[in-house]
């Protein structure tokens, strides 16, 4: 039998994080490498799918290297690479995909195709040793916002998804429109902290009683008619606001992106009878989002328990890639030397 750890070599690369990581067990962190494409995108508001690629050749072999010397491991340490190839930018995904396979072959060791949003959902199971069934996870990043019926790591159903912007777009659009810098959540949430939260009533999308979809598009442009007029046909008033007007369009943005997401996900779980609820993703990162759903777990009937994924495996990283793959490969669930990188998730 074997008792050696399973060593897994994770690569990342669907959109502005170069990362890589090698996970013992699918648990034990040994190395965890990231470099933030941040600062070139910083200017454009948003990431630049060609600059993001061309980020992305510059630093894999760099950023693969450091996750191996930081674990002090070698080749022979390393029983898998596991690779998300799906969704995200084709030209960001590509380079990972050909590195891991690069590495794949000239190593021979086995190739594992990862889904992005499904190692979201993985880095809330980190630190779980005994998931109570059934669960609901919610993924809220900067491209997607998920529900998922969760039953194990490798075949979590979809139930929603967004029909237009992505809870992470809404607040990075909205920090633009605030002049706000970028990344557009993490500054939505400091600012958020000096206002008022019910200073302003917009609107919260929930689809209808029974939709598990999700949009957010339409409080984005609440908040520009609200800074620029109606069909933006009046001044842009952001540059004469104050800054606790400011705060106050944050915090009123900031609570009612919240207020939907925590509906959603408790109608979902009332659904599906959850005991468990599971939330990941860049999003997850904002405090006010991690302690409503806290209260609403604790406060609905019966109670549920919450698995939040740590702060610094909220946003991309490949902790989570790499933490996926040892359950693939436990389960003998691999890729050759033909994966590609998709789009579509
Ligand atoms: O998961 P992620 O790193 O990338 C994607 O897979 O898209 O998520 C990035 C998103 C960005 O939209 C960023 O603004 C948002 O996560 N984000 C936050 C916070 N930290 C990052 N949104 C709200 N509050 C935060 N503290
Ligand atoms: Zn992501």
């Amino acid at each position: 039998m074997r008792t050696k750890p399973v060593n897994i070599l994770g690569i990342e690369t669907s959109c502005d994080e170069t990362a890589a990581a090698i996970v013992a067990d699918g648990k034990i962190v040994k190395s965890s490498v990231i470099a933030s494409q941040n600062k070139l995108h910083e200017k454009y508001g948003g990431v630049v799918p060609e600059i993001a690629s061309r980020a992305h050749i510059e630093k894999i072999y760099p950023v693969i290297a450091e996750a191996i010397a930081e674990a002090e491991a070698t080749k022979d340490d390393i029983d898998a690479i596991a690779v998300a190839n799906q969704p995200g930018l084709t030209i960001a995904l590509v380079v990972g995909v050909t590195a891991a396979k690069a590495l794949a072959l000239a190593w021979d060791k086995p190739l594992i195709a990862i889904n992005h949003l499904h190692a979201h959902l993985q880095s809330a199971m980190l630190t779980e040793e005994n998931l109570q069934m059934p669960a609901v996870a919610l993924i809220v990043s900067g491209g997607h916002t998920c529900l998922y019926d969760y039953r194990s790591p490798l075949e979590p159903q979809l139930l929603g998804f967004t029909i237009d912007d992505a809870a992470g777009e809404a607040f990075d659009k909205v920090a633009n429109i605030l002049k706000l810098p970028y990344p557009g959540g993490p500054a939505i949430e400091e600012t958020a902290k000096k206002g008022n939260p019910i200073a302003i009533n917009f609107p919260r999308s929930m689809l209808g009683p029974d939709s598990l979809d999700f949009s957010f598009s339409g409080i984005k442009t609440a908040v520009l008619y609200y800074c620029r007029g109606q069909d933006m046909k009046g001044d842009d008033k952001v540059d004469s606001m104050t800054s606790e007007e400011i705060a106050d369009i944050a915090a009123s943005f900031q609570a009612a992106v919240i207020d939907v997401l925590v509906k959603k996900t408790q109608r979902a779980a009332e659904r599906f009878g959850a005991k468990t609820i599971l939330l990941g993703g860049g999003v997850a990162a904002n405090n006010e989002l991690r302690s409503a759903l806290q209260k609403m777990c604790d406060s609905t009937v019966p109670t549920k328990k919450l698995l939040i994924a740590p702060k610094q495996y909220c946003t991309d990283n490949a902790v989570m890639v790499a933490s996926l793959g040892y359950h693939k490969f436990k389960a003998g669930l691999f890729a050759d030397l033909t994966l590609e990188p998709k789009a579509s998730g």
